[in-house]
């Protein structure tokens, strides 16, 4: 007779033997096209400071994937999708919504303001959009009023010193959660249990808030009934996201998790403390979807030509004046969700490698490449140097040393030539090209995807994009024409 003991060694033993043989080679090796069935999870995150395009591959992705899940951040991300001329903003929403049917999931991760959900909810429908597939984790948290004042207070008492954050109350909401003091989605479904947190929030906050006590906002039976009125909004669609999400997988089918914001704005990971409050890299998609680490099989970077950061913290390859200008207007950066003028800079490999390493990048998608046409030589960060002298080719993880750094650049030949209508690789020029492989050789990751401008079908899917789960539509070589 077998022990428990023994049984339990021979499970282990044959999880161990199952997950050997379904075990996918390692990035950039070629993966046989047999494997795609097997290969169900997709983690796609911002590989840079954000806003390097993650809404536009994740709308990509989604046209042949059967799921889209958001793990995390809240709505200071802003995911810009462009189709057929039209543009489409989304905060909160999964970036698959606008394919009809489709299961779009906003995860236990994510930092939900019910009226900002229920604005983009009207707005989408009033757009024609069909989100009778939309699914909220009933134990995602609730930014509340007070969030967003203390996120304001904060930023004010901090002075110059500013993180520069969206004042969305992101980081006032995560501190709540952590300090067991948070308000749940599925708190809004019942009137006495959401007063009572709300009262008990608010109790140790009292010191903080006495600036506003006036504000009608933080009124208790007011801020009660309008949250109460967007669980009515919300019931349909309050769901065991976890288990929906782990029941598509099963059945192999194609699941996107969509990250916000980046890799250098992960609060573990990034320039702390100018980050935000959330983990950006892709293993928190599994802790805030509700899914295990070997449920994802690929994890794509997206990652600007160049670089843009907004809010304040280092930057290394940073420019200034008007070359940066230049740069910003070509790009059209703006912030989505704040409209503040973004930061620019060139390439920062060094970053962008690290960003690789935290992430397991098994695929890069480079966007906006279109943007650098007309910059004649085109720089790429190599390693950095501090005031003293010494050099750093791995990202520093002192934040002193951060600060002080500034990028080593190299320099290549720039092109002048109009990328917007290049769909294939030999259609772009070989300095274009030169500079692809440079990045993908240094960082060590394939390039999957690069992006020549704003519309969904402005893209150019590389040989390196036969080796991935999702690879280009059928349809793509011809549109090209
Ligand atoms: P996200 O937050 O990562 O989804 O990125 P944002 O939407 O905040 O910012 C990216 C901006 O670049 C948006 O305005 C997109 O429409 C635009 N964009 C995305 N890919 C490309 C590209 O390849 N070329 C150009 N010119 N614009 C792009
Ligand atoms: P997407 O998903 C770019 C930045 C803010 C600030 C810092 C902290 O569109 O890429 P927060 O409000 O989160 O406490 O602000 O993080 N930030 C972003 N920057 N893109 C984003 O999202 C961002 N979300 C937050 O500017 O510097
Ligand atoms: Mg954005």
């Amino acid at each position: 007779m077998l022990s428990l003991v023994s049984l339990g060694v021979k499970a282990t033993r044959e999880r161990q033997a199952g997950h050997q043989a379904r075990k996918p080679p390692a990035a950039p090796a070629r993966a046989p096209p047999t494997l795609r069935a097997a290969m169900p999870g997709i983690v796609v995150v911002g590989a840079q400071w954000g806003d390097e395009g993650k809404g536009k591959v994740t709308d990509m992705l989604a046209e042949r994937a059967d799921a889209i899940v958001r793990f995390q951040g809240g709505n200071n991300a802003g995911h810009t999708i462009v189709r057929n001329g039209t543009t489409w903003k989304l905060h909160l929403m999964p970036s698959g919504i606008l394919h009809p049917g489709k299961l779009c999931v906003i995860g236990n991760g994510v930092v939900i303001d019910p009226k900002v959900l229920t604005d983009e909810l009207d707005e989408l429908r009033r757009r024609g959009v069909e989100t009778s597939a939309l699914r909220i984790s009933a134990n995602a948290h609730l930014i509340m009023p007070y969030h967003m004042l203390l996120d304001h207070a904060g930023e004010a008492k901090l002075g110059k010193l500013e993180i520069g954050t969206t004042r969305r109350g992101i980081g006032p909401c995560y501190a709540d959660k952590a300090a067991r003091l948070g308000i749940r989605v599925q708190d809004l479904l019942d009137e006495k249990i959401l007063k009572k947190k709300i009262v008990a929030a608010l109790d140790p906050k009292r010191l903080s808030l006495r600036p506003y006590a006036k504000d009608p906002r933080l009124d208790l039976q007011s801020m009660t009934d309008e949250y109460l009125t967007y669980g009515h909004v919300l019931e349909p669609y309050i769901a065991d996201t976890s288990r929906l999400v782990l029941e598509r997988l099963d059945r192999n089918e194609m699941v996107v998790f969509e990250g916000a914001q980046g890799a250098m704005l992960d609060i573990d990971h990034g320039t702390y403390p100018f980050v935000t409050s959330s983990n950006p890299v892709a293993g928190a998609a599994c802790i805030g979807a509700g899914v295990g680490p070997k449920d994802i099989d690929e994890v794509w970077g997206v990652a600007k030509a160049y670089v843009t950061r907004v809010g304040a913290g280092p930057f290394p390859t940073e420019i200034e004046g008007p070359l940066a200008d230049e740069m910003r207007e070509r790009g059209g950066e703006y912030g989505t969700t704040t409209g503040r003028p973004r930061r620019v800079g060139w390439m920062d490999l060094v970053a962008l490698r690290y960003a690789a390493r935290l992430n397991s990048l098994t695929a890069l998608a480079i966007t906006k490449l279109d943007v650098l046409a007309g910059f004649d030589p085109i720089r790429a960060c190599v390693r950095y140097r501090n005031d003293e002298g010494a050099e750093f080719t791995d990202f520093p993880y002192h934040q002193t040393v951060l600060h002080h750094a500034s990028g080593e650049y190299i320099e290549m030949p720039g092109f002048t030539e109009d990328l917007s209508e290049c769909r294939s690789e030999t259609d772009l020029p070989e300095a274009a090209r030169e500079y692809l492989r440079f990045v993908a050789d240094f960082v060590r990751v394939p390039i999957v995807l690069v992006g020549v401008g704003p519309g969904r079908e402005q893209v150019i899917w590389t040989e390196a994009a036969d080796n991935v789960a999702i690879g280009p539509p059928t349809d793509h070589a011809a549109s090209a024409t």
